[in-house]
């Protein structure tokens, strides 16, 4: 293959619903910015774009917790996850949102190509409504008893404990999580986007893609299980009343908002356009890769997205895999402008002392505890995650470990070897590097 003009990395938006912590460094954000460093060490020219994804039933599910709105949340959580970032060193060229204006004419624009392509099919469904609420409930408003492993805390969307996914019709005693009654079957429509019909194409782009470019064979076996199950329409609306609205000369969407899932995605378009509106203005002046950023323009984010010369790398945690590998590239695929990723390196998860970490049970360690407690020790940390990164399987951070390789791997080894290169140094030259012959 011929060598890439370009490289336009992504790394998951991170809900703004809660701090970051260990598992998030380790699933996604540490890998993409050691590639993204990588790459601008040779010289290429690269772009490594992130941003808070700010809807969804994730963000108003956690405003209700807290007893206040979801823009309260999502405000609050942004600046806390972005000082973490900065905090670690993560070296995003612009750290975006998806509440910004420039993201919610992006992604209505999406919407409309869509909908001109004659992608979305309207389908009229029965959805859980809680009659108490007066709501129709969100996937994960709704908890019940998962048909496959029996988990009585199944999630609508997703049961966690077996890892398969849902549609919230398939639980056993369904209840709503905003009254805990029972809800029922109400009728709605909503735009589905007709993955059926793109099934060849997509199937065709995978195969290639991901044979020509060595995927992850744990990214792999995921797409080929949800390709050979088949692909089904999946709604791209939602009744919700947090989220971008569906464009307003859409007859019959009053009210209706766009998936989460559509949306963040498209945050990583938007993030880039809002970069090269700030470069193409000299403003954000500081960056890690300056050269690649000179006598910009605004369109420039247009090659990053829609030139076959770039390279599209989603750097992402394994639960978000068939958004990534499937519903985005079928989306992208469709407007028949942008180009499709070359791959989704992927992470498994990281461990906490022997146990899956969870926001909910507060078992995490969160990046800006970990400063308080270790001020100054950034990097201490990202060694003992990379060293232990859990990139083809589950890994797990301990304490015990943390301490072992900060003491003997940082401080033994490396403390060792640089101090003798430093003793050799000044005792055959000075103390000054020779040039290399
Ligand atoms: N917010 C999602 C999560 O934390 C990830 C969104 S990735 C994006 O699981 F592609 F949608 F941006
Ligand atoms: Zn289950």
């Amino acid at each position: 293959m011929s060598e890439p003009k370009r490289y336009t990395i992504t790394a998951a938006l991170p809900y703004a619903n809660g701090p970051l912590h260990i598992g998030h460094l380790a699933g996604a954000y540490i890998a993409a910015d050691i590639y993204a460093r990588y790459l601008r060490l040779q010289g290429k020219d690269v772009i490594f774009v992130c941003g808070s994804d700010e809807h969804g039933a994730a963000i108003t599910i956690k405003a209700k917790k807290e007893n206040t709105t979801p823009k309260e949340i999502v405000d609050k959580y942004h600046s806390i996850i972005k000082k973490s970032f900065e905090d670690f060193g993560i070296s995003f060229d612009i750290y975006h949102r998806t509440t910004e204006p420039i993201h919610y004419e992006t992604s209505q624009d999406f919407f409309r190509v869509l909908n001109d392509k004659n992608a979305f099919e309207i389908i009229e469904s029965e959805q859980y409504f809680d009659e108490e609420a007066k709501q129709f409930l969100a996937d994960r408003y709704i908890i019940g008893t998962c048909p496959k492993c029996a988990n009585e805390n199944a999630y609508g969307d997703q049961c966690e404990k077996c890892g398969s996914s849902l549609n919230p019709t398939d639980l056993i005693n369904p209840r709503s999580t905003l009254t805990n009654s029972k809800p029922v079957l109400k009728s709605t429509k909503h735009w589905f986007l007709k993955l059926d019909e793109q099934q060849k194409g997509i199937e065709d782009w995978f195969d290639k893609t991901s044979k020509e470019n060595n995927w992850k064979a744990h990214v792999v076996g995921q797409c080929k299980s949800w390709l050979n199950d088949g692909l089904r329409p999946r709604a791209m609306t939602r009744d919700l009343n947090w989220g971008i609205p569906v464009p307003p000369e859409i007859a019959g969407a009053e009210g209706k908002v766009l998936y989460v899932w559509l949306d963040a995605p498209i945050g990583y378009i938007s993030a880039t356009k809002q970069l090269f509106l700030e470069k193409a203005n000299q403003q954000n002046i500081f960056s890690y890769n300056e050269r690649s950023f000179e006598n910009a323009t605004k369109d420039d984010w247009k090659k990053y997205w829609q030139d076959d010369e770039t390279q599209l790398i989603h750097f992402i945690g394994k639960d978000n895999i068939v958004f990534h590998c499937i519903t985005f590239p079928a989306i992208l695929k469709a407007t028949e402008q942008y180009i499709l990723p070359t791959n989704v390196p992927a992470n498994e998860f990281m461990n906490l002392e022997g146990d899956k970490i969870s926001t909910s049970r507060n078992w995490a360690v969160w990046l800006h505890e970990y400063l308080e407690d270790f001020p100054g020790r950034e990097d201490e940390l990202r060694y003992t995650l990379i060293a232990n990164m859990p990139e083809n399987r589950d890994s797990e951070f301990t304490w015990q470990d943390f301490q072992n390789r900060v003491n003997s791997e940082l401080g033994n080894n490396l403390g060792n070897f640089v101090k003798r290169v430093s003793d050799l140094l000044h005792k055959f030259y000075d103390g000054v590097v020779p040039e290399f012959k």
